[in-house]
């Protein structure tokens, strides 16, 4: 593949959807191919690494930064899945799988259930360094792969993905719910250590700039996790978020959303959706957010 220059991943259409348009990718696991990677890939990957690791010193959660290392990411080239796999596998039970990028949904959710956590092969561009709108390699990876070396969230995430099927299953109302609950602890999420807020989740460890935000800025919300609560709220897939939920512990997520949802879902139904930057009497506010360039439209 080298030899006709990089390759590409399989795009098969831009699907319209209340969110804008959204790549659609083949379905199929993939192989990685990691001969094709170019020595630009590997720099992206190189200078992304180094970027990320150094903000997140002292940012990113203890337990993401020593699972990042006990897994062997460096920054000298774009890791092999298989290496990885041979430390993941043993460790939790999960193994990497090569993708073209974004799944439909439920397919998402079997491979979750069934621990295997799909990783887009292909890293951006070198002019998308700082900011590309679908997940890649770097996000992916960077971002999701580490926390999966840890028993709990590892638990957690499995679970998460046989509590998809259900939802799929349910209807789109149920699945909306869910996702909001993805994106605001596996990507947005933030945890309470004992040095102060940490960042946990893949969206914000994969990003420069909201890496920094997300802690520092007094622009957000952050606000203690709670589960309804989050199911209800809305958010944002093109600026960084108005309100971050704090979590405890993974111990705390995991035992948060053990119970069925079934009954959760019906209740919801009948109550409104909240915008992405309110905050609630009911909230245990870290901080108030000043909501200082805040978009005023567009929560999903
Ligand atoms: N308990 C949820 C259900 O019954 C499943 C789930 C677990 C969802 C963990 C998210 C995270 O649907
Ligand atoms: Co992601």
């Amino acid at each position: 593949m080298s030899a006709q220059g990089p390759a590409q991943p399989r795009r098969v259409e831009n699907l319209h959807t209340d969110k804008g348009k959204v790549p659609v990718y083949a379905t199929g696991v993939v192989d990685q191919a990691w001969d094709s990677y170019t020595a630009d890939d590997h720099a992206t990957w190189a200078t992304l690494y180094a970027r990320q690791r150094e903000l997140l010193v002292g940012r990113a959660s203890d337990e993401f930064l020593r699972a990042q290392d006990a897994m062997g990411m460096t920054p000298d080239r774009i890791p092999k899945y298989d290496d990885l796999n041979a430390v993941l596998e043993p460790a939790t039970g999960w193994r990497l799988i090569g993708v073209e990028g974004l799944l439909p949904e439920l397919d998402f959710f079997e491979h979750l259930a069934n621990r295997r956590f799909p990783v887009t092969w292909w890293i951006r561009r070198p002019d998308q360094i700082d900011y590309i709108e679908e997940p890649d390699l770097f996000h992916d990876l960077f971002g999701h792969v580490p926390l999966l070396m840890n028993p709990v969230f590892a638990d957690y995430m499995a679970a998460y993905g046989r509590g998809g099927v259900k939802a799929h299953g349910i209807g789109a109302d149920a699945l909306q719910n869910l996702t909001r609950l993805y994106w605001y602890t596996v990507e947005f999420g933030l945890i309470r250590e004992a040095e102060g807020l940490r960042i946990y989740g893949s969206g914000i460890v994969s990003s420069s700039g909201e890496s920094v935000h997300s802690l520092e800025s007094a622009a957000p919300n952050r606000v203690g996790f709670d589960l309804e609560r989050i199911m209800r709220t809305r958010y944002r897939i093109d600026t960084y978020q108005k309100t971050y939920f704090v979590i405890d512990s993974f111990e705390q997520l995991m035992a948060a959303t053990e119970p069925d949802f079934t009954p959760i879902y019906a209740r919801l139904a009948e109550q409104p959706s909240i915008p992405a930057g309110t905050v609630l009497e009911s909230d245990t506010v870290f901080q108030r957010g000043t909501g200082e360039g805040w978009a005023t439209d567009g929560d999903v």
